[in-house]
């Protein structure tokens, strides 16, 4: 296949295994390059800057391309109404209420609290010394400490995977008929056990918690923002917070096992644990592409494109752009500056960054310091999405000092 054909929906075979390949070349041969349905793919580091920051010609709203996707399904609803997928004023007005959940101060507090989840974790990963780290860890902290920031049992937090899985995996550039359904369901399941959490809370009004979220969102409920808003606000952040970390956490791990050297040097120098962090992330971002579409006609380096096109913007791509990262192949735990794009730019950058990195930091730290080596018994599981890179499984062995 010629690069220059290359269709993001209709990807070819060895597309999954090969992402950086491809996108590498994108960015070589075709940066700007038009997708079969006149949509574009942006894969240079410049491009990308440029649609995050100019957000009043690059919308995020998605209302006219999910009618056509979702109809007028749950889904539709959903995805049409979470704050990533506004533009200002509601955006802003949304934005806000987040920023409260998410001050120093409260970040402290998980801290500890994530601290003492590891901790729990590390007693049973010592006693099996061989086991999945995707089920008995990066899964199960975020999913743990974003229970706790909204506010919902982390007992149920299988049935918040599944349903975040559908949720999320119906924003895959492809869509089947199955991926719908289970999307749509999932939406009405998690509508349903959110307003069960609300109704709880707002009739034991003691367990309602300063700046937890959602004490937070039922607070704004009826002042800034409707009962619909305030659930899919809801259900967004469950989905954000922890599929992306857990992807942050699996890739971070197989990154420093494939590159013992920067194992090894992370393990002897511990405070080289932040800048490790960001190249785990450019490495290997966990949400691979970003969505906009332009209000009037602009330009785009020099191709100019008409009201109404949409572009996918390749974070994968970007954050392996040899004009922004010397030698962006080469993982570099020590790497410095690091401006990779894996938490977006602009006014819809990411709003958990600091708890993202406080989770990496905390679980890094402790198993780089807990175990002698970690080596994996097979090679994981990579799963068939686009715009998410999950590792579905990865068996592990640990040796304990
Ligand atoms: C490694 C982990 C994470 C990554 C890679 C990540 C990545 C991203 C990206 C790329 C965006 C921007 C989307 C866009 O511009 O279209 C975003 C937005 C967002 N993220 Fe994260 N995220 C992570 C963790 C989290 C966590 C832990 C939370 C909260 C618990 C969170 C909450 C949000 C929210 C609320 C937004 C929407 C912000 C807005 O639209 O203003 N994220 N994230």
């Amino acid at each position: 296949m010629s690069i220059e054909s290359f269709d993001l929906y209709n990807p070819p075979s060895d597309f999954i295994n090969n992402v950086y390949k491809y996108y590498n070349l994108l960015r070589e041969k075709s940066p700007i390059h038009k997708n079969s349905d006149g949509s574009y793919i942006l894969t240079r580091y410049k491009d990308l800057v440029g649609v995050y920051r100019n957000f009043k010609v690059w919308s995020s709203d998605k209302r006219t391309e999910f009618r056509e996707k979702f109809g007028s399904s749950p889904l539709f609803e959903h995805h049409t109404t979470s704050v990533v997928f506004v533009d200002p004023p509601d955006h802003t007005r949304i934005r806000k209420i987040f920023q409260q959940a998410f001050t120093p101060k409260s970040i402290l507090g998980l801290e500890r609290n994530i601290n003492k989840l590891v901790d729990s974790y590390l007693v049973m990963m010592h006693a099996k010394k061989k086991f999945d780290f995707v089920s008995d860890f990066s899964f199960r902290l975020p999913v743990d400490v974003v229970c706790s920031v909204l506010g919902v049992p982390s007992e149920d937090r299988h049935l918040i995977r599944d349903w975040a899985h559908k949720i999320l995996g119906a924003l895959e550039p492809k869509l089947t008929h199955k991926q719908f359904d289970e999307g749509s369901t999932a939406v009405i399941n998690f509508k349903q056990y959110l307003k069960d959490q609300i109704k709880f809370r707002k009739t034991h009004k003691d367990i309602n918690k300063a700046n937890e979220v959602l004490s937070l969102l039922i607070e704004a409920e009826g002042l800034e923002l409707s009962e619909t808003e305030l659930l899919h606000q809801c259900i967004f952040m469950l989905n954000a917070g922890h599929e992306t970390s857990t992807n942050m956490l699996s890739h971070g791990l197989n990154e420093l096992i494939n590159h013992k050297d920067q194992y090894k040097l992370l393990q002897k120098e511990p405070g080289r644990i932040d800048t490790a962090i960001d190249e785990i992330l450019r490495f290997q971002p966990p949400i691979q592409i970003n969505n906009r579409r332009c209000l009037e006609k602009t330009k785009i380096g020099n191709v100019v494109v008409p009201e109404g096109t949409s572009v996918h913007m390749i974070i994968a791509g970007a954050n392996r752009d040899p004009l922004q990262f010397f030698k962006p192949e080469t993982f570099d735990i020590s790497r410095s500056p690091n401006r990779h794009l894996s938490f977006g730019l602009g006014i819809h950058i990411c709003a958990g960054i600091n708890l993202a990195r406080v989770e990496a930091k905390v679980a890094f730290q402790s198993l780089m310091s807990s175990f002698r080596e970690i080596n994996l018994i097979k090679k994981p599981k990579i799963a068939n999405r686009i715009r998410f890179r999950e590792i579905k499984e990865m068996q592990i062995e640990i040796s304990s000092y």
